[in-house]
C-alpha cells in the first residue's frame, strides 16, 4: 500500500497514559476544548489574558487590530524586549543558576551556560554590536555553525533592537549574498567554520564572497570556532578580541510589540526567496505558549530540538520558546552520524534528555541504520517526543514510538510553517489521543479548515486546501520590502483566509492529515525549496537551455529533486554533465538543493500555450502512468520519449 492509502486506512489511536496525563499541564480533553472554544470565540479575551504572562516593559492597550487586514497588529501600545523575556526575567526571579544551554560540539567538546551566564554573555555581545555602530532597526545577517554564539548573536540583536536575518550555514555564498542584499544588512556575524561529519566546514570564505562589493556592510564579526586559516579584510573583526573591551552591562531596548524581531528567508513558488517578517510580542507569545503547552515543559525537563537555528524550527524551539520558558536545553553542533550512528542516543543518555524534537527524515534515517543502534543506549529519561517539517508516514511514527519512546512517550506531530512562527496543528500531549500520521487538532486561537478551490469548507474526509480563518499572534506580518507580494501569496486566493499552500483532509474526529504542498514548493528532508529556484540555477549554466524541476517521493528524504534538462546542441550528455550540474546547483543555492536525479531530454512536455506540464513530469519521475488529461500536450512524442517508449 502507498503511504497515502496507509494514511487513509489508519485507525490506530494512542491516548496518553494516565501517568502522563496526571502530570501534564492540560491532562483532560475538556480543558483543551474549553480553552480552544474561548480562544476562537473571543481571541481578544483569551490572548489578552495569556499575554500577561510575558514580562512587559509597558503593558499593551489593545489586543488585536485587524482593521487593515491582512496586516495584523497585536498587543498595540505595549513594549517589551525579547532578550529580556528570555534572560532577564529568569535572572531577576532568582533562577539565574539554572542551566540554560548544555552545548556539545561534534568532536565532543562541551560548554555550559546558566541563565545568569547567558545573560552576561548576551549583554557583552550586544555591546560589541553597539561598539561597531549597529543600531536599532538595522539588519544583521547571521551565518554560523550551531555554536552557543549563534543563539547569543540572535539575542544580542534583539537586545539592542537590531533585526536578525539568520541564513542557514549550508547555503552557498550566492544565496547568502542575495539575502544580505534583499534585507539591506549592514553587518554580518559568522565564524571561521563549524564541524560537520568529522570535517571543518569553512564559513568565512562564503561570507567574503557574499559581501564583496556590498559597501553597506560595514562589519563582519567572526567567532573563532575551528581555528582554520581565514582570509582577512578591513571590515573583519574577531569576536573574541572585540568582546575584551566590551562593557558588561547593556540595558534591553524597549521595543514596540509590532517592531520586527527578525527576518527569515524561505522558499516560495517563485525563484526569489521570501523574507518572512516576524514581530516581537506576537511571535514571542506564541512560541512561549506552544513550548509551554505542546512540549508541556516542567522545571526538571531537559529539552532537545535537533533543528539548526538556520531554520524557523531552531528560531522558535531552540532560541525563543525554550528560553522564554526558562528551560534547560541541549544544543548539538554536528551530524547525527558523527562519529557513529548512535550519536543522538548517546547525547540523550548523557544529558538525560526528557523531551526530544526532530524531523521525520531523521527518523526514517534512524530506521535504516537499524533498531539495534538506539537499543544500545539508555533512553529511559525520555518522556515526550515530537516531529516537524514534513508529513510523517505511520510506519516511521510507530517506529519512533516503539524504538525511541519505549511505547510510553506521547508523540506530538506539529504542523506549522516559517510563516506561522510556531505550532498550529498539534496534539497537546496530556489530553489529545494521537493517531500515527496525523497532526491532530488546532492549537489555541488557530481557526483551521479544509476548503475547496472556491473557499467552500469541505465535509469530513475530503481532501482539499488547508486555510486559517482568523489572525493569530505569531502570523507573519509581511515579506521584507514587499507588502504586495505578501498579500498576493497568502491572501489573494481566498480573500479573508490565510492560504498555507498545503493540501490536507480532516477526519470525522476533526483530526487533520497533511498531504503535502500543493504549490511549486518541494520538501526535501524537511527543507523547503522552490522548483523555480532550482530551475533558475540550472538554466544559468551554459550547457543548459531549459530545465524543469519536480519532486518524486523518496523513502528517506520524503521528496527528492528530479530535474529534466534540455542541454545545448552538440554537447555530450551523461553522468559527467549530470555531476557538473549537480555541483553547480550546490554552488548557486546550497547542497540541500542538489538534484537526486538529472534526466536529459531533447524537449520538455508543454501545453499548446507553452506551459511546462509538471504533472506529467512528476508522473515520469515517480515511474507512474499518467492518469490525467494529456490532450493539451503539444507533442505527445516528447512524453513517449521521456518514458523511454519509442
Ligand atoms: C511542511 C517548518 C506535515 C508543510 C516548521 C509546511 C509539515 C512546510 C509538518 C513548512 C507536519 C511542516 N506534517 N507537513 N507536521 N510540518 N510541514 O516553513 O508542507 O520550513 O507547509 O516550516 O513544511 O516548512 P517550513
Amino acid at each position: 500500500m502507498s503511504d497515502i492509502e496507509n494514511i487513509l486506512h489508519e485507525d490506530r489511536s494512542f491516548p496518553p497514559s494516565a501517568e502522563f496525563a496526571s502530570q501534564a499541564r492540560i491532562g483532560d480533553i475538556e480543558t483543551y476544548r474549553r480553552m480552544y472554544a474561548e480562544s476562537i470565540a473571543d481571541p481578544e479575551a483569551f490572548f489578552g489574558r495569556v499575554a500577561r504572562e510575558l514580562p512587559w516593559i509597558e503593558p499593551f492597550t489593545e489586543v488585536l487590530d485587524w482593521s487593515n487586514a491582512p496586516f495584523a497588529r497585536w498587543f498595540g501600545g505595549g513594549t517589551l524586549n525579547a532578550s529580556a523575556v528570555c534572560l532577564d526575567q529568569h535572572v531577576e526571579a532568582g533562577r539565574g543558576e539554572r542551566v540554560a544551554i548544555r552545548w556539545e560540539g561534534e568532536p565532543g567538546d562541551t560548554r555550559e551556560f546558566t541563565y545568569a551566564e547567558l545573560h552576561a554573555e548576551v549583554q557583552r555581545f550586544a555591546n560589541v554590536l553597539l561598539d561597531r555602530g549597529v543600531k536599532k532597526g538595522d539588519r544583521v545577517a547571521i551565518y554560523m555553525p550551531m555554536v552557543p554564539e549563534l543563539a547569543m548573536a540572535c539575542l544580542a540583536c534583539a537586545r539592542i533592537g537590531a533585526i536578525h536575518s539568520v541564513v542557514f550555514g549550508g547555503f552557498s555564498a550566492n544565496a547568502l549574498r542575495e539575502r544580505i542584499e534583499d534585507g539591506g544588512c549592514t553587518a554580518v556575524i559568522t565564524a571561521d567554520g563549524g564541524w560537520r561529519r568529522g570535517k571543518v566546514l569553512p564559513l568565512k570564505p562564503a561570507v567574503d564572497e557574499a559581501v564583496e562589493g556590498i559597501d553597506a556592510v560595514h562589519t563582519v564579526l567572526v567567532v573563532r570556532r575551528t581555528e582554520n586559516d581565514v582570509a582577512w579584510n578591513p571590515r573583519d573583526v574577531w569576536y573574541h578580541e572585540a568582546v575584551k573591551s566590551a562593557a558588561a552591562v547593556c540595558a534591553p531596548e524597549p521595543m514596540d510589540s509590532e517592531d520586527t524581531l527578525f527576518i527569515l528567508y524561505t522558499s516560495g513558488s517563485t525563484g526569489r526567496p521570501k523574507g518572512i517578517q516576524h514581530t516581537t510580542a506576537g511571535y514571542l507569545l506564541h512560541t512561549y505558549l506552544t513550548t509551554k503547552y505542546v512540549f508541556d515543559v516542567r522545571d526538571d525537563d531537559v529539552f532537545w530540538c535537533t533543528a539548526d537555528v538556520g531554520w524557523i524550527t531552531g528560531h522558535s524551539y531552540i532560541v525563543y520558546g525554550p528560553l522564554a520558558n526558562g528551560c534547560t536545553q541541549v544544543m548539538y553542533e554536528g551530524a547525527p552520524n558523527a562519529p557513529h550512528t548512535g550519536r543522538f542516543w548517546e547525547l540523550v543518555q548523557k544529558y538525560g534528555v526528557t523531551i526530544f524534537y526532530t524531523a521525520p527524515t531523521a527518523i526514517r534515517t534512524f530506521m535504516r541504520w537499524g533498531d539495534d543502534v538506539p537499543a544500545g543506549y539508555d533512553l529511559s529519561s525520555l518522556r515526550l517526543l515530537g516531529t516537524v517539517g514534513e508529513p510523517i508516514n505511520p510506519e516511521a511514527w510507530m517506529w519512533y514510538r516503539e524504538h525511541i519512546g519505549g511505547d510510553r512517550c506521547p508523540i506530538v506531530d506539529t504542523w506549522w510553517q516559517t510563516e506561522t512562527g510556531g505550532h498550529m496543528l498539534t496534539p497537546l500531549p496530556g489530553c489529545i489521543p494521537t493517531k500515527p500520521g496525523s497532526c491532530t487538532v488546532p492549537f489555541f486561537g488557530v481557526d483551521a479548515a479544509i476548503v475547496d478551490e472556491n473557499g467552500v469548507e469541505l465535509p469530513a474526509n475530503h481532501g482539499g486546501l488547508l486555510v486559517i480563518r482568523k489572525p493569530w499572534p505569531s502570523m507573519l506580518r509581511g515579506l521584507w520590502g514587499d507588502p504586495e507580494r505578501y498579500r498576493e501569496t497568502y491572501w489573494s486566493k481566498f480573500g479573508s483566509m490565510y492560504f498555507a499552500g498545503d493540501g490536507a483532509r480532516r477526519d470525522v474526529d476533526g483530526y487533520f492529515w497533511i498531504m503535502g504542498r500543493v504549490d511549486d514548493v518541494l520538501n526535501v528532508s524537511g527543507h523547503r525549496l522552490s522548483t523555480m529556484e532550482v530551475e533558475s540555477a540550472l538554466v544559468a549554466h551554459p550547457a543548459v537551455v531549459e530545465a524543469a524541476v519536480v519532486a518524486r517521493p523518496d523513502e528517506v528524504t520524503g521528496e527528492a529533486v528530479v530535474a529534466f534538462v534540455t542541454p545545448v546542441a552538440n554537447i555530450e550528455v551523461g553522468d559527467e554533465l549530470a555531476q557538473v550540474l549537480r555541483e553547480y546547483v550546490a554552488k548557486e543555492i546550497g547542497a540541500i538543493a542538489k538534484p537526486a536525479d538529472i534526466r536529459f531530454t531533447e524537449a520538455l512536455p508543454k501545453t499548446r500555450s507553452g506551459k511546462i506540464m509538471r504533472r506529467l513530469l512528476r508522473d515520469v519521475a515517480a515511474g507512474r502512468e499518467s492518469t490525467g488529461d494529456t490532450s493539451t500536450i503539444e507533442d505527445l512524442s516528447v512524453l513517449a520519449k521521456l518514458r523511454g517508449e519509442n
